[in-house]
């Protein structure tokens, strides 16, 4: 299985530290931002990841990355031309890279704890679909992805920033795809905002019945929405070094 690392975007709700900077190299704690997804691939058992970011800012991610040696990745990059395409249509940019092969995706600005090396392995022995991670946030879950299960676990409905959520399970930045992405993400439309969605994705695989849904252990954070969640990162992080966790 291999990865993808998006690190793309506008950072909009990030301005004005991202005037000048891709959000995904501000500093969390004592390291840029994106070392923390690689290092979740190297921890999942990942060996080969792309970087996908705009053509302003992904050299700055090849200076800083390099060929990946020092996470123990071998690294490839591609450029997404527009910045402001959507997650899916990122996603999209790793087809010649995978080919056959399934794909773990993590969004560059989410930061978590959890161990995502059994669900590889479980993901690579299954046949075709996708998964997604879900994690818990019992106040604030309309400004994410919103996954509604049934009482076995089972995926009944996943929405964008819905104003009224279905449960207070947050869709997290992290997915599995099998080889069909391309496929669906072909015959996928902008939504509204003029994004390809992750969402909208994910709808397509519970709509063939193959979505199935994890939901993740400590925290979870993404970075990217808030000056105040980019703060708390900082401190969960510094908590987990200075407690000796990491
Ligand atoms: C994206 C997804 C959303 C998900 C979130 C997690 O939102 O569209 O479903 O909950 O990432 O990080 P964005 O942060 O791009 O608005």
């Amino acid at each position: 299985m291999k990865g993808t690392i998006l690190a793309g975007g506008k950072a909009t709700r990030l301005r004005p530290l991202t005037w000048v900077t891709n959000k995904h190299l501000l500093p969390v704690y004592n390291k840029p931002m994106i070392f923390y997804a690689l290092e979740s691939m190297a921890r999942a058992g990942i060996k080969e990841v792309l970087i996908t970011s705009s053509v302003e800012h992904l050299p700055h991610f090849i200076h800083l990355l390099k060929s990946g040696h020092d996470f123990h990745l071998k690294l490839n990059y591609a450029i997404q031309e527009d910045a402001g395409g959507g997650i899916a249509q990122a996603v999209a940019l790793a087809e010649d890279f995978a080919g056959k092969e399934k794909i773990l995706v993590i969004l560059g600005d989410n930061i978590f704890t959890h161990d995502l090396s059994k669900a590889v392995v479980e993901f690579e022995q299954q046949g075709r679909g996708a998964k997604v991670f879900a994690k818990k946030m019992p106040t604030d879950s309309k400004q994410y992805g919103v996954i509604e299960l049934d009482k076995n676990g089972k995926v009944i409905s996943i929405e964008e920033k819905p104003e009224h959520p279905k449960s207070d399970l947050a869709q997290t930045g992290i997915y599995m795809y099998d080889s069909q992405v391309y496929e669906f993400i072909r015959e996928q439309k902008p939504s509204t905002r003029g994004e390809m969605e992750v969402t909208d994705l994910n709808n397509k695989y519970l709509a063939q019945g193959t979505v199935t849904c994890e939901i993740m252990d400590g925290w979870w954070i993404d970075a990217g929405t808030s000056y105040d969640e980019l703060l708390r990162a900082n401190n969960l992080v510094a908590e987990l070094i200075k407690t000796g966790n990491q």
